[in-house]
């Protein structure tokens, strides 16, 4: 099979990337993982890319956009799709058209519920009884784009914040690989 050259970007641990680039190691997953960016330096999941040789940059959004330096970098690298695995930036306008429909990222609740930050204390001070996770395409609305596939589990009394977030991950690293596959089964 033919498959896309993606770049992921991250900003923290990387478990959705490390689990990435297990999946992609398979000969029929559609993706082959030819650049990871982070914005931030001390990102844990850098160790995943040099451990895997994958090549690897940090641009730093600490001093302003540099959705255009990206931009410049992507296309040298002929990248086609983008995922977003914990990258906790917002993607300029200007980057969403040259890469329309083309970047998704995974959140950790079922859209369109709790989009943005601190999910899992709002889905408990909510009360919810389900939550999961949601791979979506990316626009300009925050969490808002269209959705690609949802991944669901029932909420317990003993789940706390912590519980929350370990049984959302488990569901996510399976998320995230279904729904590229879904994207591409028919291409
Ligand atoms: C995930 O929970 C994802 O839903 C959110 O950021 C987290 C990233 O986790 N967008 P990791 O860095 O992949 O471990």
């Amino acid at each position: 099979m033919v498959k896309k050259s993606a770049c992921i970007f991250i900003s923290g641990k990387g478990s959705n990337l490390n689990n990435l680039i297990k999946r992609s190691r398979d000969y029929n997953f559609p993706i082959k993982i030819k650049l990871v960016i982070s914005n931030r330096k001390k990102a844990f999941g850098l160790n995943y890319a040099k451990k895997n040789l994958i090549p690897h940059l940090v641009i730093d959004s600490k001093y302003g956009n540099n959705d255009n330096k990206i931009l410049q970098i992507l296309k040298k690298y002929r990248i086609e799709i983008i995922c977003l695995a914990g990258y906790m930036k917002i993607i300029s306008k200007d980057f969403l058209r040259s890469y329309k429909k083309k970047i998704i990222n995974i959140h950790p609740s079922i859209l369109p519920k709790f989009k943005g930050l601190n999910t899992f204390s709002r889905i408990l001070k909510k009360g919810e009884i389900s939550s999961g996770c949601t791979v979506h395409f990316v626009n300009e609305k925050l969490d808002s784009g269209k959705i690609i596939l949802i991944k669901k589990f029932f909420i317990n009394s003993k789940d706390n914040e912590n519980t929350l977030k370990k049984r959302t991950q488990k569901l996510e690293h399976f998320a995230f690989p279904e729904a590229l596959i879904k994207i591409f089964r028919n291409i």
